[in-house]
């Protein structure tokens, strides 16, 4: 039989990976009619919404919905109509972390996945290659065709495909019009093959042929974790060295730029910062330490462990630093967070470094404002709840106030902690700041984001990461 060629595309699960990945698959693929489905129907209608007030942001996103939108875009919560018409559907469910049961803490929560797996299984009348869009650990497409297999009906047939997303939020619009490469992985079965051959002229209406990588499964899935695990690794080593530029007096950009001018290790991923976020990074380390585990690979588990435990270490040394600095005190103290995000050009909050610092100067019984240009009021009030779970919101909506503005932050502040990269933190009239601020005025950029020569000769006391005071 020869491949299918793919005329309908269902996406499940409207998320940051699906909605961005699919939107752009219709707007490359006029001829695909392609249907992004989710359970939550406030996710459905915001992607349906008439100004084109999203449900996530991205750079870029809003164009290409646009022009899609209504011609070969659809978004629906119909679940199961979406699966019964495609002939090739994504999988790009949430796959957090596990909080409980075994392996809680490492494990990624399988359950949306299998969920809508059986769906699959239920509602298809016809043949469908399943592709496997959500980061899973190795062998869950195994899983999945243990469960597509029980339950299909005669005459259908599914052929599993892993095709891990790469795409970095904030960029993620310009990632899939030019990816680095499109990874597929499949069964090395003619049908498996087949397949992958349909998937990959999906990809080829815009993306070079032999940037499409044609993979085994099991290599497809572990490629996933592995970028992942070795791009966290890099921020860590630099995280770990920006400590040592502390102590000594070297500067971390400096280092940064000397090592990355060899050409093996290359200059991107070598900013150091208050540590790394994001859905994907901490979830796929602990994965690949649950995997090694899992397989009595005890200290393969412990190298990778040490990434995650590196990034811990480096958000709490940097809440230190806040205190020390402020005379060992910050109790009844007011500091201004720039940045409530995980990275510049993002509404997204998981993970942030933000919450772990905001949480710290609460433990402190600091009092703490938050500017953020992108992310909602509601969804901090959220993360801060969780991770400070021995504050009622009540207690913590006392001690935190947020703002629309970040000259409305700094105001009668006595430090400024700027914890997300956004470009307009650099642009601050910080002449006006340090009018209006409690002095000794204090700046702690987390970011290598500022001048700090020029604020310092404005008269702030300046803080940053990986720079010594030392000469
Ligand atoms: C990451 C991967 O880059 C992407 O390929 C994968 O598909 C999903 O995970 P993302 O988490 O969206 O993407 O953003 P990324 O740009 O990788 O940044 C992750 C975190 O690392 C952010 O908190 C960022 O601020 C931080 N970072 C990044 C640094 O601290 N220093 C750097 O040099 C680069
Ligand atoms: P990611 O960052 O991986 O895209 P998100 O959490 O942003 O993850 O998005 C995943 C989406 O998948 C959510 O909007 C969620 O409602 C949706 N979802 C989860 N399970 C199902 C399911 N069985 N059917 C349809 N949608 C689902």
């Amino acid at each position: 039989m020869a491949p299918v060629k793919v005329t309908k595309i269902c996406c499940i699960g409207a998320g940051y990976v699906g909605g961005p990945t699919c939107a752009v698959i219709a707007l490359k693929c006029p001829h695909i009619t392609v249907t992004i489905v989710d359970l939550n129907k406030a996710r459905v209608d915001a992607w349906n919404s008439p100004d084109f007030d999203l449900p996530i942001y991205e750079p870029g996103l809003v164009d290409v919905v646009k022009q899609a939108r209504g011609r070969n875009l659809f978004f629906s919560t119909d679940v199961d109509k979406g699966i019964r018409e495609a002939d090739l559907i994504f999988v790009s469910v949430n796959t957090p972390t596990k909080k409980s049961g075994v392996g809680a803490g490492f494990a990624a929560d399988l359950n949306y996945v299998e969920l809508a797996t059986r769906r699959i299984a239920a509602v298809a009348t016809s043949s469908k290659i399943v592709v496997e869009k959500s980061t899973v650990p190795c062998r869950t497409a195994e899983s999945m065709r243990t469960i597509l297999e029980a339950n299909s009906k005669p005459g259908t047939r599914f052929d599993i495909l892993s095709n891990p997303e790469f795409l970095a939020e904030g960029t993620a619009i310009a990632d899939l019009f030019k990816p680095d490469r499109v990874l597929i992985g499949s069964l090395q079965s003619q049908e498996g093959k087949d397949a992958c051959q349909s998937l990959a002229e999906v990809y080829g209406n815009w993306v070079p042929e032999e940037r499409v990588l044609t993979v085994g499964l099991w290599s497809s899935e572990l490629s996933k974790l592995a970028a992942n695990a070795m791009l966290a690794q890099r921020i860590s080593s630099i995280n770990a060295l920006s400590a040592i530029c502390e102590a000594t007096g070297a500067n971390i950009d400096e280092v940064a730029h000397a090592i990355g001018f060899d050409s093996r290790i290359g200059p991107k991923f070598l900013r150091a910062s208050v540590g790394f976020g994001g859905s994907c990074f901490q979830k796929d380390i602990l994965n690949l330490v649950y995997l090694s585990e899992s397989l009595h690979l005890p200290q393969v588990a412990a190298y990778w462990r040490q990434v995650v435990e590196m990034n811990e270490y480096q958000k709490s040394r940097f809440s230190k630093t806040v205190v020390d600095t402020l005379f060992n005190t910050i109790t009844g103290k007011h500091i201004a967070v720039l940045g409530f995000a995980f990275k510049a050009d993002t509404g997204d909050t998981r993970e942030s470094a933000s919450i772990s610092i905001i949480r710290d100067f609460l433990q402190e019984r600091a009092y703490v404002t938050i500017y953020d240009p992108k992310v909602e009021e509601a969804q901090i009030w959220q993360d801060l709840s969780e991770a400070a779970p021995n504050l009622t919101l009540e207690t913590i909506k006392k001690q935190v106030t947020i703002v629309h503005s970040a000259l409305e932050a700094c105001q009668q502040k006595e430090a400024v902690v700027i914890a997300t990269e956004w470009k307009e933190f650099r642009e601050i009239d910080w002449e006006t700041v340090y009018q209006n601020m409690s002095k000794p005025a204090f700046v702690f950029d987390g970011r290598l984001l500022v001048d700090a020569d020029k604020l310092r000769k404005i008269g702030f006391k300046v803080t940053t990461i990986g720079r010594g005071e030392r000469l």
